[in-house]
């Protein structure tokens, strides 16, 4: 390498240098020659751009080195930035020097077609492809934007803690792991954490890892994903539901705004995302029972819905569904009743439209003291566990929403992916542990 090292230009940055030289850094992603000519496609992670290099204007060592050059080689590239409209991102590089990091072993991925599991175990690799790059950066951005969106109106972000007593969303999904001498689980969800939290600053919202074991191998579930949780005091539904509504058009308005490029390699049909706006579309669970029925489904009025029953629901909008009110007896134990139909919740589910199902679930919480204890009681949780749960009905108790946004689902359906495991970066999943 250089004795004084020139300071990097990334590919994002380059139409602030045209017509300059500059000095960049990155990977060999494909080499084509031509004579005198070598055709480079590189990558330094913001980006993929063509490198020009000339024999005529560069050194002997260079142009072997570059002749020696193997898929994701690493190397520094120093050149002058042309614009050139054909050029994928519109500027190219004119090669003057070439310095060679490490030679590359033979890649195992190649262009050919490879099974999905080949490349999940190879996961650590694949990562560098043009489409999981795109995929990493648009769930970067969708991350930023929901964080900023509440950062900016007043939310406080307060972590909620990932070894838990006991469950928030049921018993059958926990992950049980040693805690010295107890027994502890890995957290479900920051909830009911956040309900503490919402009562010392008002407005709060965590975002973390969450763990449920789901027996179940759908397209839709993984083991580990991750959840922003907001939790606001004095939110009663149709509050959450507008808090909700608003984060989620926040965040594809600024993946569309920050993050084009990368929805052109996945080849999204960006006007999917364009006509999400707010008020989404609202229905009551029994009209989406209703709905079901008419479409000639086997849906079961009493149940919860299935993911083919969410995808028959929202497939055909153009935004999302909201819906409210499912029978009180299939969802959890906090959720507070409507006040004129106790069978029925104040509850919220948000359901993506294109066949990407729940992105959000959430409602307003049980307030009264006597009523969550006899829920507790009803579904055979242990009531010492919570008792700081109930404290917070016993000191200055007030109605208060919340919801999870999970950010696999999220970017599964911005991206439509296949399935949830493109997502993050390194999905568990009921088989896979690794790498
Ligand atoms: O509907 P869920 O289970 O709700 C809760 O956990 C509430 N305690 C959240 C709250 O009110 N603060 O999960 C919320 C969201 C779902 O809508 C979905 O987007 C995502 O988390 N989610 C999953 N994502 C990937 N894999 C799984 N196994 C998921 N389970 C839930
Ligand atoms: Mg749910």
């Amino acid at each position: 390498m250089s004795d004084a090292k020139q300071k990097q230009v990334y590919i994002s940055d380059l139409a602030a240098h045209e017509g300059r030289s500059v000095t960049m850094r990155g990977w060999l992603h494909n080499r084509r020659s031509s004579g005198r000519l070598q055709f480079l496609t590189f990558r330094d992670g913001t980006g993929f751009m063509q490198a020009v290099v000339s024999k005529a204007d560069v050194s002997e060592d260079a142009w072997k080195a570059t002749k020696a050059l193997t898929h994701e080689s690493s190397l520094e590239l120093t050149g002058t930035v042309r614009k050139d409209e054909r050029a994928p991102g519109g500027y190219e590089l004119t090669v003057t020097g070439v310095e060679v990091y490490q030679i590359a072993e033979e890649y195992p991925i190649t262009p050919k077609e490879h099974g999905v599991n080949f490349l999940l175990d190879r996961r650590h690799l694949w990562l560098r492809s043009k489409r999981q790059h795109a995929i990493l950066r648009i769930r970067s951005e969708v991350i930023n934007a929901a964080r900023r969106y509440l950062d900016d109106r007043g939310f406080a972000c307060s972590d909620t803690p990932i070894f838990t007593p006991n469950a928030c969303e049921g018993t059958t999904t926990l992950f049980e792991t040693q805690y010295f001498d107890d027994k502890a689980y890995l957290s479900q969800s920051g909830q009911l954490y956040n309900e503490a939290i919402a009562m010392a600053v008002g407005k709060t919202y965590c975002f973390g890892p969450t763990f449920r074991a789901e027996k179940s191998k759908t397209r839709r579930h993984l083991i580990e994903f991750w959840m922003i949780e907001p939790e606001v005091a004095f939110h009663e539904l149709d509050d959450t539901i507008e808090l909700a509504e608003n984060l989620i058009s926040a965040v594809i308005e600024s993946v569309l705004e920050h993050r084009r490029p990368e929805l052109e390699v996945l080849e999204r049909d960006v006007s999917k995302l364009e006509s999400v706006k707010t008020p989404f579309h609202r229905m009551s669970y029994d009209e989406a029972a209703k709905k079901l029925e008419d479409k000639g489904t086997d849906f079961v009025l009493g149940d919860d819905f299935g993911a083919q029953d969410e995808t028959a629901l929202a497939e055909d909008l153009d935004r999302p569904l909201v819906v409210t009110g499912y029978p009180t007896n299939i969802k959890a134990f906090y959720m507070q009743p409507e006040e004129d139909r106790p069978d029925r919740v104040l509850c919220v589910d948000i359901l993506a439209p294109e066949g990407y199902g729940e992105i959000v679930g959430g409602g307003q919480r049980i307030h009264d003291l006597k009523l969550l204890e006899q829920r507790l009681k009803e579904h055979d949780l242990p009531e010492e566990a919570f008792g700081w749960y109930l404290d917070l009905r016993r000191y200055g108790s007030v109605p208060h929403s919340g919801f999870g946004m999970g950010i696999e689902r999220l970017v599964s359906w911005i991206c439509k992916l296949e399935h949830l495991r493109e997502a993050i970066p390194f999905p568990r999943m009921l088989y896979r542990l690794s790498p």
